[in-house]
């Protein structure tokens, strides 16, 4: 009886812990905005006093502005987090504007702790999402002005700017902080570099490959 008792109890420790993993908590209050200078170390940001808070924490400019698409990649993205957004604190959202050239893209990454909602705003945006369950099936799209897209929690995706023009898609996260995972740069790039012969047996490749691949991200 009391096995059964302590198995139900720690059943519910399990799924209280798992349902806490999985969104950020709902706030307690109105609002709480971070207070950086607090050195209270919570998880998110200590709340300031709420007599102090002004309509500025909760403001973010310049989201209409263009970002700049000469590099590499052919993309720009700008991404004010609760960082730059103090009154962010607690809420679990955030937002981000992506800028494409023609062929431009945003390589495969993952947030850590967000799902994403896109929208394209201009231009024709490929983007896609690989599943765990079935492992590695691509699910993707050629997306249009004003299509939304959902990438789920935690998988790896990309976009890529497939029209002739410049693209700008403006997406939602689940996250104050959803933090980014590029993939290529953490396998090829991470500081002190992964050993190459791990990464040789991962890949099914000859070292020297990928020296060239890691050379490109240093
Ligand atoms: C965009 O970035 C490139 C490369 O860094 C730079 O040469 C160029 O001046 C920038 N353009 C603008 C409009 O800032």
């Amino acid at each position: 009886m009391t096995n059964l008792v302590l198995k139900l109890a720690s059943l519910l420790v399990l799924t209280w812990s798992t349902l806490s993993l999985a969104h950020e908590p709902s706030p307690l209050q109105d609002f709480c905005v971070a207070d950086f200078k607090s050195p209270v170390r919570v998880n998110g940001f200590a709340c300031l006093d709420p007599n102090q808070v002004t309509a500025d924490h909760f403001l973010f400019r310049g989201l209409n502005i263009p970002g700049n698409t000469s590099n590499p990649l052919g993309s720009f993205v700008n991404r004010p987090t609760v960082l730059e957004i103090p009154g962010l604190n607690t809420l679990g959202i955030s937002t981000v504007r992506v800028d494409y050239a023609p062929r431009g893209v945003v390589p495969p990454h993952r947030h850590p702790r967000a799902a994403e909602i896109l929208t394209v705003l201009e231009g024709t945006v490929l983007v896609g999402f690989v599943t765990s369950d079935p492992e590695n099936r691509l699910i993707s799209k050629v997306l249009h002005k004003g299509d939304v897209f959902v990438f789920p929690f935690g998988l790896i995706h990309f976009q890529q700017n497939v029209g002739e023009n410049n693209a700008v898609t403006i997406a939602f996260l689940s996250s104050q902080n959803p933090g980014v995972i590029a993939i290529a740069n953490t396998l090829f790039g991470s500081d002190p570099p992964i050993n190459n012969d791990v990464l040789a047996k991962a890949f099914q490749v000859d070292k020297s490959i990928i020296k060239k691949l890691q050379a490109q991200f240093v």
